[in-house]
């Protein structure tokens, strides 16, 4: 969604700022703008459209202190008027926010009755007019924030500058990320690490119901009650290089093609002498009698992959959930129920509030929750007592993929490891699984060298088609919905994923020559009966690719083309099969020349309901 970024320091403070701009672009933006604060006087400069707009009108300055914002339209049209920062009449405050002000309209109303005129249709622009209130009362900047953050409803973070306190940021957060970032005489601030990854690697990340003070001599903390706050800063491990394309024409490719060396990190992280180690949820496994999970989009995807894996291998009823629905409508509370919330961002507002509700229902000790992510430094990571590090690092593209199969591979030993210690399978098969699962990294490797070219080819023809099935069966059919999503995100092109049975029940009216399907058919359980269920849609004269081994090519007149992957167990063929989804995905979309890294109306990081 929205990306904020501040900086008070020494140095130039516009620079600064629109390098944080441009590495907060991948979470998604349609405007952006900074302001900064020049010889007691408040400067602003927004653009609608790309950065270069906003670039292009850069002024020369030297100003040592600043906020920026990309925004990301909720609450009025991407248009320049909309932009942050928004200011005050008198231009004394400036403000940037990301997330949603739910109660603005009855302080518009109050603001507009005392006179304040407003310029946009933002629920953001209150904000400047109360602070500004709040100032000409008399109260210092921080205390104006502090009043003026207690009048707000709803879920927000919030970067402030005020002509009166010129060497000063004033941060508020509240169930929207924003972290401080520590340097030598000079601090910084954004809403993702990933802003000021190359200035800094130490990070103060606030809580919900905090403020900061930020000044070139440090940082202070506060409560929204007043209160003042001591807490020691993080560091990342991530190297700023995880942040470049590193020679790829877009992060997505970077991405799929880093798959094999992710799955090699997620194993060797979590298997420390043959054992899989995924740290103290193992103390709760003897007692687990339900799991749920929570996430949405890709995430979902890997958590019905990890449904699968959960109820076949280690024989626990599983639940998956769209965490925007069950934040709403929960399930009747169930004891000893673990839930698992999968988010490649760690920011996702629905999976926050879905997790926070069991949380808030837990009545003694820790809460079940155990959080699957690549960002142990996200929210998510700050909120749940159990957490699988996936070892992914950062993603930049916004189609997930590379988090995806970390996702998955972190499913994977979470199942293995409680069917082994709940003893539903004995060391020699949790042996052969890892064994298997060990092979996986060079089985992606191959399906990179020798299928690219193909799948590039069979790209060009989805030039003219509006319209293609995905279908899967068993563990394959969240390959097909992932497949589905992957396409119409990136290239959009109407999608969709069905299980392939259920394609007689309705969907085959959709079929003729001009909806292509894409089939997933690997060796297992389901086989045969997927080959039948691909039969019915061939007879309908639609044209099938396949997804599978070479067998599948040894079927006359059924696979147009095959995208071929290696054989392996049935249990981890989603990591052969959504491969060539992914690249498929991406090379339509290159070729139809579209912004394949960030996708028009999708953010990275779904920081508001
Ligand atoms: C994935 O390609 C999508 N961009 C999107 O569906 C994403 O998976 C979803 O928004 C969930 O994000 P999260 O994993 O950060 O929670």
């Amino acid at each position: 969604m929205c990306g904020i970024v501040g900086y008070v320091g020494l140095q130039s403070a516009l620079g600064i700022l629109m390098e944080g701009l441009r590495r907060l672009e991948y979470r998604g933006y349609d405007s952006a703008g900074i302001a900064w604060l020049d010889n007691g006087e408040i400067h602003v400069l927004r653009a609608a459209g790309k950065l270069h707009n906003l670039q292009a009108q850069l002024p020369a300055t030297h100003s040592h202190v600043g906020i920026g914002h990309t925004r990301w339209a909720t609450h009025g049209k991407p248009e320049e008027r909309n932009a942050h920062p928004h200011v005050d009449n008198q231009r004394r405050v400036a403000v940037v926010q990301n997330g949603i002000i739910e109660n603005y309209r009855a302080l518009r109303d109050e603001l507009t009755a005392q006179g304040c005129v407003f310029t946009s249709d933002t629920d953001t622009e209150v904000i400047p007019h109360l602070v500004s209130l709040y100032l000409q009362q008399g109260h210092p900047f921080l205390e104006a924030m502090r009043l003026a953050v207690s009048r707000l409803e709803g879920a927000f973070a919030i970067a402030a500058i005020a002509a009166d306190a010129p060497d000063e940021i004033v941060l508020a957060r509240q169930q929207a990320p924003l972290v401080v970032g520590l340097g030598q005489g000079e601090f910084f601030c954004a809403s993702d690490t990933a802003a000021l990854i190359s200035h800094t690697q130490a990070f103060l990340a606030l809580e919900n119901g905090e403020l900061a003070r930020l000044t070139p001599l440090g940082v202070e903390l506060y409560t929204f009650a007043g209160q003042r706050v001591q807490r020691y800063p993080q560091r990342l491990t991530w190297s700023p290089l995880a942040v470049e394309k590193g020679g790829f024409k877009h992060y997505m490719l970077k991405e799929i093609h880093e798959q094999p060396a992710v799955l090699r990190q997620g194993l060797e992280s979590h298997l420390i002498e043959g054992q899989i180690a995924l740290g103290p949820v193992q103390e709760l496994y003897a007692q687990v009698e339900h799991i749920h999970i929570v996430a949405c989009g890709t995430s979902w995807h890997a958590g019905l992959v990890g449904k699968y894996l959960l109820e076949q291998i280690a024989q626990i009823p599983t639940h998956v959930y769209y965490a925007s629905e069950f934040r709403y409508a929960p399930p009747p509370y169930l004891p000893r129920t673990l839930t698992i919330g999968v988010t490649q961002s760690g920011e996702t507002a629905d999976t926050l509030a879905a997790l926070s509700l069991v949380a808030s229902r837990t009545l003694t000790g820790t809460p079940w929750l155990l959080g699957i992510t690549n960002r142990p430094d996200s929210t998510l990571g700050r909120l749940v007592p159990y957490l699988i590090d996936t070892r992914a690092g950062i993603e930049i593209g916004v189609a997930a993929t590379k988090t995806f199969t970390a996702q998955v591979v972190a499913f994977y030993l979470l199942a293995l490891d409680m069917a082994h210690q709940r003893g539903m399978i004995d060391q020699e098969k949790l042996e052969l699984y890892l064994a298997n699962l060990q092979k996986i990294p060079n089985h992606l490797e191959w399906i990179l060298e020798t299928q690219t070219p193909a799948i590039e080819q069979l790209a060009h023809q989805f030039q003219d088609v509006h319209h293609v099935i995905y279908l899967g069966r068993g563990i394959n059919f969240p390959i097909a919905l992932e497949g589905a999503l992957k396409l119409k995100e990136i290239s959009y092109i109407h999608a969709e994923g069905y299980p392939a049975g259920e394609m007689k029940h309705g969907p085959i009216a959709l079929l003729d020559k001009n909806v292509p399907v894409v089939a997933i058919a690997m060796p297992g359980t389901v086989y045969e009966k997927t080959i039948s269920n691909v039969q019915e849609a061939r007879a309908r004269e639609a044209q099938i690719i396949g997804v599978g081994t070479a067998a599948n090519l040894e079927i006359p007149d059924l696979f147009q083309v095959n995208l071929t992957v290696p054989e392996v167990p049935e249990l981890l063929s989603p990591f052969v099969t959504v491969l060539p989804l992914q690249l498929l995905a991406y090379y339509i979309a290159a070729q139809r020349g579209l912004d394949v890294d960030q996708p028009r109306n999708l953010a990275k990081s779904v920081t508001v309901e």
